[in-house]
């Protein structure tokens, strides 16, 4: 027997406002076409004026906490993934923990952008595992809208905003029994120019917009994230193709497209929402995760590899039974 991080349930928010390719359209020179054949992307969700990460996060967490048959008092550690705060401080986290009405435990924000979420599963998976933490809310949560320059077509049309949360318990399972089987992180700090937000607390004292040279992107996320599917499977020596369920994050169809191919995967067993969520950052991974459970796709007993690729470059993958 052995003590892993159990995905005990998920939920999701995402908020009542669509932005779709034509209203885009209405703010910058761009179409319905370009977009879709460009990134299949042909809406976004837009937080309501005054509506903050932390609200979306709190829905979501309350519905994973729901899913998973727990309440708030059952959870000793909040864990936000986000790149779009309430706040430069507190972390958004402590603001969930306070939304939940919780006077106990511990939270705190992680920030590695869109593999956020990623990164999330690494730290609480380590965290569970050492006895550091037993009943954690890992939620990825975004109002990315708010970081864009809706001027710019070349990224505005990209992102949206949402929220998804995991409740991630320790169990003592089997070796052949369920939990995040293996994670892999990496980052490269060399590349911020390629894709940055042009402004922060220490260096202009302002929020800033995200700037992306895409095309650039675009190929270093293909070959980072098949590298980080490869070597994180291959620590439990499981083959690529055993593997039931590909969860990406959703930044563009065509990325998924090219490392299904890379590495000879089943476009079927991808789970695609960016057509609806678009690029949520690290929102998406656990909006699309929701997704394909709630629709019974993924079934208990499935293995399933996550994976992303963001600004830092920050990248990684992780795999689980469910
Ligand atoms: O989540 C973090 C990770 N982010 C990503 O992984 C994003 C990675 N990059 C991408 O998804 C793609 O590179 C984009 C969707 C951003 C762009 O697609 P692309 O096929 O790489 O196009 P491109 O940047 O090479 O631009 C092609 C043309 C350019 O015009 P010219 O120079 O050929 O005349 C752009 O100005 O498309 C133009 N363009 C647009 N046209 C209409 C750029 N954005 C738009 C737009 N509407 N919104």
């Amino acid at each position: 027997m052995t003590i892993r991080a159990v995905l005990a349930g998920t939920g999701h928010y995402l908020p009542s406002k669509i932005l779709t390719n034509d209203d885009m359209s209405e703010f910058v020179e761009t179409s319905d076409e370009w977009i879709i054949a460009r990134t299949g992307i042909r809406q976004r969700h837009q937080a309501a004026e005054g509506e903050l990460t932390s609200d979306l996060a709190t829905h979501a967490a309350h519905e994973a906490l729901a899913d998973a048959g727990l309440t708030p008092d059952d959870i000793d550690l909040i864990v936000v993934a986000t790149t779009t705060p309430d706040f430069t401080f507190p972390a958004t986290a402590t603001i969930v923990q306070k939304n939940l009405g919780m006077t106990h435990g511990a939270a705190f924000d992680l920030q590695a952008v869109c593999s956020g979420f990623i990164y999330g599963v690494n730290v609480v998976d380590a965290m569970i595992r050492s006895g550091a933490a037993k009943n954690v809310l890992l939620i990825g949560a975004e109002t990315f809208t708010r970081i864009l320059d809706f001027t710019d077509r070349t990224t505005c049309v990209l992102f949206g905003d949402g929220a998804g949360a995991v409740v991630l318990c320790a169990q003592d399972v089997s070796e052949d029994g369920q939990g995040v089987l293996a994670s892999f992180i990496r980052s490269d700090g060399h590349h911020k120019d390629l894709l940055h937000v042009d402004g922060g607390p220490s260096s202009t004292g302002t929020v800033g917009h995200v700037r992306m040279i895409g095309n650039q992107v675009f190929k270093r996320a293909v070959t980072d994230i098949a590298d980080a599917m490869r070597q994180c499977a291959a620590k439990v020596d499981m083959p690529i193709e055993d593997i039931d369920w590909f969860v990406p994050h959703q930044a563009n169809q065509r990325i998924l497209n090219g490392v299904a191919k890379k590495l000879k995967i089943d476009p079927d067993t991808v789970i695609s929402t960016v057509a609806k969520h678009a690029n949520t950052s690290a929102a998406s991974v656990p909006l699309a995760l929701h997704t394909a459970i709630m629709d019974g796709r993924i079934k208990r007993g499935d293995t399933v590899m996550l994976e992303a690729f963001g600004g830092g470059f920050t990248w990684g993958a992780a795999l689980l039974r469910y």
